[in-house]
C-alpha cells in the first residue's frame, strides 16, 4: 500500500485564530475551492487575498451600454471583474480586447475568464501598455467602447512580493511590470533631492516633501540601504518625527501612503502613459463610441477632466460627464477601496 496516499495533507498552520499574512490566506487564494470562506471575507467588507473587487460596475455598465456584436477595449484587465460583466453583454458576436502590463496576473485572469466560458473567440488579451491603444484600434477597427480603471489592483497591493503596500514587509519594487524598468529601490539610488521633492509634491501633494526628501537623500549618502518597504517607512517616520505627538502616528501613515503612491506613479510613468492614452483615445473610438475612466487620485482625474473638456470644445467628443460620478455610500461601505474613485465619461462625436 502507498502510505502517502492514505495520509491527508496537513492543514497549513498559522499563529492565532485567523490567517494574517498573504501566504497564510491559502483559502482566499483558492476561491474556487473555498467559495464560502471567500464570501465571508467579502461580507466583512474586505477584499480576499489574490482577488480584486470591481468598482462602480453598475454605473460603468449603465453608461457603456455594451450590446451583442460590439467591439471594445478593457484597457486595464486586472482581475477581470469589469471584463466579465462586459463579456456577458457582448455575446453573441462581440469581441473584447483587454490589455494589462502585469505579466503575472494577466495570464491568470485570461485563464479564469476562459474557464467561465469566455475564450479567445470573444476575448483577446494583450500584455501591453494602454498608451498603445492605437495598435489595438489598427487591429480591431474603431472601438464601440473603452474602459480604463486606473492604478493598481488589490492582487498587486496585497502581494508583499510586489512592494506596493506599506502594511507588509517586501522589496521596495512598486512596478506594475516588475520585468521592465527600474524598481523604486533602484530609482532612489540615483535620484536627486530636487527631483524627489518635486515628485512627492506633484504626484501626491505631500506636505512634508522637503523633510522626507532631505532625510532620504542624507540616508543614501551615508550608505543606508533602502531596499524594502519597511526601511523606507522607517526613514519617513524619522523625517517627520518633529510633528506633535498627538498627530504624529496618523501623519506618518498618511505620509507613507502618499510617498509610496508618488514613487509608484514615477516608476510606472503613470501620468506620461495616461496623457498618451487620452491623446490617442478619440482616434480609436468609432462615431458614438463611449469611454469611461475610473481614477483614484487627483492627478489622474485632473488629466482626464482636462482632456475630455478640451476635446469637447474642439467638437471631438459630443458629450462629456459634467461632474464625476462617485461610488455609492453602500459600495464604499462594502468595499473601502472604492472610496476615492471618480468616474468620468465621454462620447465620441
Ligand atoms: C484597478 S486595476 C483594474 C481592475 C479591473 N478593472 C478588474 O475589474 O479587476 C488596474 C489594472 O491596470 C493595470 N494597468 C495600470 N496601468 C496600466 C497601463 N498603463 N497599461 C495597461 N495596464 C495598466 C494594472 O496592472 C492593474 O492590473
Amino acid at each position: 500500500m502507498d502510505n502517502n496516499q492514505s495520509i491527508p495533507p496537513r492543514r497549513i498552520r498559522y499563529k492565532g485564530t485567523h490567517p494574517k499574512t498573504f501566504k497564510d490566506k491559502y483559502k482566499e487564494l483558492q476561491p474556487e475551492q473555498y467559495a464560502d470562506d471567500v464570501i465571508k471575507v467579502i461580507e466583512q467588507g474586505r477584499t480576499p487575498a489574490g482577488m480584486h473587487r470591481p468598482i462602480c460596475v453598475n454605473e460603468i455598465m449603465h453608461f457603456l451600454k455594451v450590446s451583442p456584436g460590439q467591439v471594445g477595449l478593457d484597457a486595464t484587465l486586472g482581475y477581470g471583474g469589469h471584463s466579465h460583466e462586459i463579456l456577458k453583454c457582448l455575446v453573441p458576436g462581440g469581441l473584447l480586447y483587454a490589455t494589462d502590463v502585469d505579466p503575472f496576473e494577466l495570464p491568470r485572469t485570461r485563464d479564469r475568464l476562459a474557464s467561465l466560458g469566455f475564450g479567445e473567440d470573444v476575448l483577446v488579451v494583450r500584455k501591453m501598455n494602454f498608451s498603445e491603444i492605437d495598435q489595438i484600434a489598427s487591429e480591431a477597427g474603431l472601438l464601440n467602447f473603452v474602459l480604463a480603471d486606473l492604478g493598481v489592483s488589490s492582487m498587486q497591493i496585497d502581494n508583499p512580493e510586489r512592494g506596493f503596500s506599506i502594511k507588509v514587509e517586501g522589496p521596495l519594487d512598486l512596478r506594475l511590470n516588475p520585468k521592465s524598468g527600474k524598481s523604486a529601490a533602484a530609482f532612489l539610488k540615483s535620484v536627486s533631492k530636487h527631483k524627489l521633492e518635486t515628485l512627492f509634491k506633484e504626484n501626491a501633494d505631500e506636505p512634508y516633501y522637503e523633510a522626507i526628501a532631505t532625510t532620504i537623500i542624507a540616508k543614501m549618502v551615508s550608505g543606508t540601504v533602502i531596499e524594502t518597504t519597511s526601511q523606507l517607512k522607517e526613514i519617513i517616520k524619522e523625517a517627520i518625527d518633529f510633528l506633535p505627538i498627538n498627530i504624529r502616528n496618523d501623519e506618518i501613515i498618511k505620509a507613507c501612503r502618499r510617498c509610496f503612491q508618488a514613487l509608484r506613479i514615477e516608476v510606472n510613468n503613470e501620468f506620461g502613459v495616461l496623457d498618451k492614452f487620452l491623446e490617442k483615445l478619440p482616434l480609436a473610438l468609432a462615431e458614438g463610441g463611449r469611454v469611461a475612466i475610473l481614477s483614484f487620485h487627483s492627478g489622474e482625474d485632473r488629466r482626464v477632466k482636462k482632456s475630455f473638456q478640451t476635446m469637447l470644445n474642439l467638437g471631438i467628443y459630443s458629450e462629456i460627464a459634467a461632474e464625476p460620478i462617485r461610488p455609492s455610500a453602500k459600495e464604499c461601505n462594502a468595499n473601502p477601496r472604492a472610496s476615492s474613485a471618480k468616474l468620468r465619461w465621454a462620447i465620441r462625436g
